[in-house]
């Protein structure tokens, strides 16, 4: 089967109404990353950091899938192998029906251990991690989100699938931050890829084909493309 594997961020769940980070008005606009995503933050003030993942979760429940998201579960179902590789904290590419995804940064829909990252703990429907939630060694649940200065997860089964990749499609992400946004790199060398982002001119790095569409719009486009040629290449990018 044809193996796409799709690079996502923020900007795909934009649509859903999810903030992404580097906007204007964006997350980190708002709130000050050491504050709320370091373990030097946690360290100082637990309570405030489980507000906030608190907040993004309740966003998220509340945020359906877009066409993006369903579009590429549907191409999954029509006989090409997708892998979703995401940087998202968010249960949308799953909640659209997606089998085959990997949280790199986390998931924050399960809460995990503060003295032992293997102990992880799924959220039930409605629930939230509250200051004295112990894990099974004792110590306080945090949300399963990586902070900054913390170890990317599944780093090297995500350079492997992306090396296997036949196209590698990169949606809503910046690529501001390492290590993911290297895995553009792990590609074969013949093996295209597209960056779709209202900003892909500005700043798809060299021999990356810009597609700068809102997620929403171009995804759809390029599975239509893909479904109908039987085939995963990029599509006339002439029309830009
Ligand atoms: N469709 C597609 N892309 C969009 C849309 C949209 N509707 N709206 C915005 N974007 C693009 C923006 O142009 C930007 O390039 O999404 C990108 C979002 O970039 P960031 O906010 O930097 O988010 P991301 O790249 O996912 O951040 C990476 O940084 O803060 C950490 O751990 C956090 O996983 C996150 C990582």
């Amino acid at each position: 089967m044809p193996h796409l594997v799709v690079l996502s961020g923020a900007g795909i769940s934009a649509e859903s109404g999810i903030e992404t980070f580097r906007a204007a008005e964006g997350l980190w606009a708002n709130h000050p990353v050491e504050a709320v995503a370091t373990p030097e933050g946690w360290r100082r003030d637990p309570e405030r950091v489980l507000g906030f993942y608190a907040e993004r979760r309740r966003q998220i429940r509340s945020a359906r899938p877009n066409a993006a998201h369903r579009a590429l579960a549907e191409l999954e179902g029509a006989g090409f192998r997708v892998t979703i590789l995401t940087q998202n904290i968010d249960d949308l590419h799953e909640r659209a029906g997606s089998k085959d995804v990997m949280h790199l940064h986390g998931n924050v829909m399960n809460a995990r251990s503060s003295v032992d990252p293997r102990l992880i703990y799924p959220l039930a429907e409605g629930e939230e991690i509250n200051l004295g939630d112990l894990c099974d060694k004792g110590s306080q649940l945090r949300p399963h989100v990586v902070w900054f200065g913390e170890p990317v997860l599944l780093l090297d089964a995500a350079r492997e699938l992306t090396a296997d990749a036949d196209l590698l499609l990169v949606v809503g992400t910046s690529l501001n931050v390492m290590p993911v946004a290297g895995l553009i790199d792990e590609v074969a060398f013949h093996v295209p890829r597209l960056l779709v982002d209202p900003r892909a001119h500005e700043f798809a790095p060299q021999g990356v084909m810009a597609l700068s569409r809102r997620a929403a719009e171009g995804v759809p486009l390029l599975v239509d493309h893909w479904r109908r040629t039987r085939r995963l290449t990029p599509p006339d990018m002439s029309a830009g």
